[in-house]
This record gives structure tokens, C-alpha cells and sequence, in this order.
């Protein structure tokens, strides 16, 4: 057998050159032994690397992305599935592409795992003010990934927190900026100081703490209970929890802040698509809305675009209309104004692949120009007719929280046709009564070609705001 030792740091860089090396001298899996730093030594010892062979080895982007992705899995046997990938690959240049296959799931499930645990860890490092020696203020943090993931989720720290020294601290290793990312070996748990930084978390989850809209399962699933222990927010859960039913009681009383009566006429005026029963799951919507003829939107586009996300999603940020990559592909937010929203959200720390992402419209509209389909903008009507379908996605999801790109979003979801100046970055209520933050459509950023900076900060704003709340 062959033994590959691999470093705690820059594991995946050193896995790569050792399995493109044996993969050359065509070495079967099964002859590989791959070992973590902390693996125990070999006691019968091990054969040394073969020579390099003249077998071509090469790798697709998607592939290093994706092995990149699960090499910071915990799991041991993540080496060997990585290099049978690799093998397989020079067989199958596409096998990668066929999700049904069991081997991929299986690394897709992997990968999963580590994205969702960076995810995680952007979300709860908290950090805690220390003495500084130099000029620049100084924070640590302690954090327990549940992964190996502490080299992926670092750069976020340090794009994000560029002015501050800081330090994280994992049992599995420790990440160091002062204007340079670097690493080091685990060191014991520190006694990290309680600050005032702190105290004001506390003090923001307090006030947007909303006790009629708990939902205790999401909240676990979102914010994990092992996490609380380090979050000095967490710790007024417990009190907030159990004043909860006591504080709807009273808001009750006191007559809840119901969706002002605009919202009330345009829900008199939604049109049911016809001749179809209540959908009964949010599968059974979406079949019925991929048949849907209730506007002439239907007839040029290509298919209706139906949100994307899991059920469980505790944000909704809904769009105004598929473009033209949308209608190609049936999925929303995948053209430029998504791809520049998918950005934003990973800047502040929120997973596009977390939130349920839709349009208040399911088809593309647009007019013919040479070879071009140019993107034209709903009428209020289109929007009305199109609230059935949102209404229906809200109620099986019912989100936590729902961002609203743009004017068309806001009125759909909360009947006020007003323009955004001066609503963007508040929250609203739809006509179902659940928050809606305002926020700029990422297209109108990109209509401003270069000059959207100040556009593209407020976005950025609210999206942290949003990850706020939906954290809270
Ligand atoms: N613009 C939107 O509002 N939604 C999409 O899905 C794409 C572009």
C-alpha cells in the first residue's frame, strides 16, 4: 500500500498533487492509503510513491470545485472517493453532470454539508474585543465547525473585516489576519472577554424579536442549539422563548400591526386562475402554475418560471419577472441581475441556495428586437393576476422574512404601488401580514453601468439586515 500523508493546512493543494502523480502511474484506489495529519502511523510502514507514469491526467473545473468543496468534509474516506472521482473522470468526462448517479449524490451530499457549515460559520463567529498592541483594534473568536472548513471560511473574515486584527480560534486550527489570512495549529479554547460589542447584539436581537412569528423548529434548524453556547444573543432565548405566549397575548390586545388597507383592495382584486382547486403541497402549485394561461404572458413565454429553494426557507426574496436566461432555463435569478444578487448575499454572509428565491411574475415579458428579446416591465394587471401564484408559494413556505427586489415586488407583495424612495431599507407588511423588506432590484444597479455604487452599498445594507433578522 501506498500512504499519502496530508498537512492540516492547504490539504486540498496537497491532495491534488499526489493523486494527479499517482493517477499518471495509473495506481488502482484500492493500493492508496490517504492520511489526515492526525491519522496514526503506519506501523507496518509503506510503499514508497512510484515513479511519475506518462498516463494524461486531467481534471474539469467542476470537478476541482467541487472536490475542493468536499475535501473540507470531515469525513476519512472523503481522500479515496476524491481520487476514484479523479480516475473515473479520465473514463467519463461527463459523469459528474448525471445527479442520479449514487457516487455523485454522494459527493454532492458532502459538499452540501461543507457549504452549509461555512454558511454557519459566516453566520455565528461572534468576535470579542481584546487588548490591541498595535494601531488597529484587535478581536478573537472561538468557533466549533462541525467540518474542516476553517480555510474556507476565513476569506469571508477577512474581505469583511479588512480594518481589525482578529484572530479565530477552532479545535482544529487557527485563522490569523492583520492584513494578511494566515494559519496556525489549534491552540486550547481562550478565555474570550464579554464587550460591549456584545452587549449591542443583544440588544438588536431584543427589539427585533417577534413572538408571534417564531417558529421553533426553523429557528433550530437555522441557528443549530450547539452554536447557542457561543453566541452571546442566544443567551436571551431561553427568557424569550418563554415570555413569548405572553407578548402575543398582549400585541393581540393591543391590535396587531395589520397590512394597511391598500393591501386589503388589491386582495379583493386577485384573480384565480381558472377552474383550479387549492393545491394541496407547493409540488401540486407549481404543476398547476407550469400550465397556467391566466395572462397572455403565457403564450410567448418559453415555460413558467417557478421560485427555487428549499421549503424550509426562513427568506423569500422575490424578483419582479424572469429575463431571458430565466425563461431558457426555468429558474429565477440566474441571469446578470441574479448572479450580481448571488454576490451581494455571499458578501454579507447569506446562502442564495438557503433562501426561496421567486418573481411576483412566472413569465418572461418582453419585445422581439433583431436576434434579442428584450426584457419589458409587468403592468400592475399582469402583477394581480400573477399574486395567486405568490400567495401560494408564501403559504407553503411562509417565510420568516421576505425581501422585495424592486417596485413591482413591493407592490405585489404589499399592495402599495408608491415608489421606493423613501421605503427602501424598511420593513412592510405584505397583505398576508409577514414582514417585507424594500430593497433596490439588482437590474437597476446594473442599468447604472459603473455609476450603481451607492445603489449597490444600499443593497448590500439591506441584505445584512435581512441576515439579521432571519438570524434573530
Ligand atoms: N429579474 C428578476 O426580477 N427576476 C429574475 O428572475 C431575473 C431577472
Amino acid at each position: 500500500m501506498i500512504r499519502i500523508d496530508l498537512p492540516r493546512f492547504e490539504r486540498f493543494e496537497a491532495w491534488r498533487q499526489a493523486a494527479r502523480h499517482l493517477a499518471g502511474a495509473r495506481v488502482p484506489s484500492s493500493q492508496v492509503i490517504w492520511a489526515d495529519h492526525d491519522a496514526a502511523p503506519d506501523l507496518f510502514g509503506a510503499e514508497p510513491l512510484p515513479p511519475p507514469g506518462n498516463a494524461p491526467v486531467s481534471a474539469t473545473r467542476d470537478f476541482l470545485d467541487l472536490a475542493r468543496t468536499v475535501s473540507f468534509h470531515s469525513s476519512p474516506e472523503r481522500w479515496t472517493l476524491l481520487y476514484e472521482a479523479l480516475t473515473r473522470l479520465q473514463r467519463e468526462r461527463r459523469f459528474l453532470k448525471n445527479p442520479a448517479d449514487p457516487f455523485v449524490a454522494r459527493l454532492e451530499t458532502l459538499a452540501k454539508a461543507v457549504r452549509r457549515d461555512i454558511h454557519k460559520m459566516h453566520a455565528f463567529v461572534r468576535f470579542h474585543e481584546v487588548p490591541s498592541e498595535g494601531p488597529r483594534r484587535a478581536f478573537a473568536a472561538w468557533f466549533e465547525p462541525e467540518h474542516l472548513i476553517l480555510e474556507a471560511a476565513a476569506p469571508f473574515f477577512a474581505k469583511r473585516f479588512s480594518d481589525m486584527d482578529w484572530l479565530i480560534a477552532t479545535p482544529d486550527g487557527v485563522a490569523h489576519f492583520d492584513g494578511a489570512l494566515q494559519f496556525s495549529d489549534p491552540v486550547a479554547r481562550p478565555e474570550l472577554p464579554t464587550d460591549a460589542s456584545h452587549e449591542l447584539w443583544q440588544i438588536y436581537f431584543a427589539n427585533i424579536f417577534n413572538p408571534a412569528r417564531i417558529k421553533v423548529q426553523a429557528m433550530r434548524s437555522e441557528m443549530p442549539i450547539k452554536y447557542w453556547k457561543n453566541l452571546p444573543e442566544a443567551r436571551l432565548i431561553p427568557d424569550m422563548l418563554a415570555d413569548a405566549p405572553r407578548r402575543v397575548r398582549a400585541m393581540n390586545e393591543a391590535g396587531a400591526s395589520n397590512a394597511p388597507a391598500y393591501a386589503a383592495k388589491v386582495t379583493a382584486r386577485i384573480r384565480v386562475p381558472r377552474q383550479i382547486a387549492e393545491p394541496r403541497s407547493l409540488p401540486e402549485a407549481r404543476d398547476q402554475a407550469a400550465a397556467c394561461t391566466a395572462c397572455d404572458l403565457c403564450h410567448d413565454a418559453t415555460q413558467t418560471v417557478w421560485g427555487h429553494g428549499p421549503v424550509d426557507a426562513v427568506l423569500m426574496i422575490v424578483g419582479e419577472a424572469p429575463g431571458d436566461q430565466e425563461d431558457l432555463k426555468g429558474r429565477p435569478l440566474i441571469g446578470p441581475a441574479g448572479q450580481l444578487l448571488r454576490t451581494a448575499m455571499a458578501e454579507v454572509g447569506l446562502d442564495p441556495e438557503a433562501a426561496w428565491l421567486t418573481n411576483a411574475v412566472k413569465h418572461f415579458k418582453f419585445t422581439v428586437r433583431g436576434k434579442h428579446r428584450l426584457h419589458q416591465n409587468p403592468t400592475a394587471g399582469e402583477i394581480q393576476t400573477c399574486q395567486w401564484w405568490l400567495d401560494l408559494e408564501r403559504r407553503f413556505i411562509q417565510p420568516r422574512l421576505t425581501l422585495a427586489l424592486g417596485a413591482s415586488a413591493a407592490y405585489s407583495l404589499t399592495g402599495n404601488p408608491s415608489p421606493l424612495r423613501g421605503r427602501r431599507g424598511k420593513i412592510e407588511y405584505a397583505r398576508d401580514g409577514g414582514p417585507v423588506l424594500i430593497t433596490w432590484h439588482p437590474s437597476m444597479i446594473l442599468r447604472q453601468k459603473g455609476q450603481g455604487a451607492a445603489a449597490r452599498r444600499e443593497l448590500l445594507e439591506d441584505l445584512a439586515h435581512a441576515r439579521a433578522i432571519i438570524l434573530a
